[in-house]
């Protein structure tokens, strides 16, 4: 199968593909999902609380990301890469988020960044993409922004909202943006901002009419048996078979069954 790049999701937009996307922030599990033909890897801030167990994307720093980015680049062969831009990385000036755009690309290896927000960073991602880094916008509920909705709460559900959204999203298709993430909106709404774009959009609690559809691998993989949003489909029970894994090792290593002569040296 081909490399994915940046012209892939414009063709698998005109010819009607959808785009398959999910969260990774390690070597093993980046391979797994290269390997199982996903189209596109998001280093996402959401390690923050998957990997880290924070509450809020908040605390997730640079140096967090390019980590998590520089793991699971090394896994990966075909799908494009894209690395999350974390808090207060981009919004303070464009120039600090060139600088940290280009950190991202070059100790991360990333081959594309994402920024959350509408119009009021469109100068910023104008400024990114002009200087040859691949931008992937991210607009509806808006993590990093968890304070000011008051909550991770549907948006976009009043007309001057959607309204705004819908500006945003050709906002940041005129500033460069590749493709953009359109997070916990209403279906009719994402769809309604999905046809009035050339470039892509890819949902996460978005409905079934965008171009794509992204989930956080710890999710979809059902690691946290208490996280149950209604968007979420589980399409394992890791929790479960890992708890399982580790008691029953626990009692072999207890009871003596492990190692056996024929696991020893
Ligand atoms: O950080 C993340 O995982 C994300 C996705 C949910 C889109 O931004």
């Amino acid at each position: 199968m081909d490399k994915v790049t940046v012209n892939t999701f414009i063709k698998m937009k005109q010819k009607g593909e959808k785009i398959s996307a999910l969260t990774a922030y390690d070597y093993t599990m980046a391979s797994l999902m290269d390997q199982a033909g996903l189209d596109l890897i998001l280093i996402g801030d959401s390690c923050g609380n998957v990997i880290a167990g924070h509450d809020t994307t908040i605390p997730v720093t640079m140096e967090e990301i390019i980590y998590h980015t520089r793991s699971v680049r090394r896994g990966v062969d075909r799908a494009f890469v894209v690395a999350d831009m974390p808090y207060m990385s981009f919004q303070e000036s464009s120039e600090k988020a060139i600088h940290n755009a280009g950190e991202l690309m070059q100790k991360g290896r990333a081959e594309a960044v994402k920024l959350e927000g509408g119009q009021h960073i469109t100068r910023t991602v104008e400024k990114i993409t002009q200087i040859g880094i691949p931008v992937l916008g991210h607009l509806g509920l808006t993590p990093q922004s968890v304070y000011a909705f008051g909550g991770f709460k549907v948006q976009g559900r009043e007309t001057k909202q959607a309204e705004k959204l819908k500006e945003d999203a050709l906002a940041l298709q005129e500033a460069g943006a590749f493709a953009i993430v359109l997070e916990k909106i209403p279906a009719e709404l994402a769809g309604e901002i999905t046809q009035s774009l050339e470039i892509p959009t890819i949902g996460i609690g978005a409905g079934p009419q965008c171009d794509g559809q992204i989930l956080v691998s710890y999710d979809m993989l059902g690691l946290n048996e208490k996280f149950n949003p209604k968007f979420l489909r589980k399409y394992a029970n890791l929790n479960e078979v890992i708890k399982t894994a580790v008691d029953k090792y626990s009692d072999d290593v207890k009871s003596g069954q492990y190692p056996s002569d024929e696991e020893s040296y």
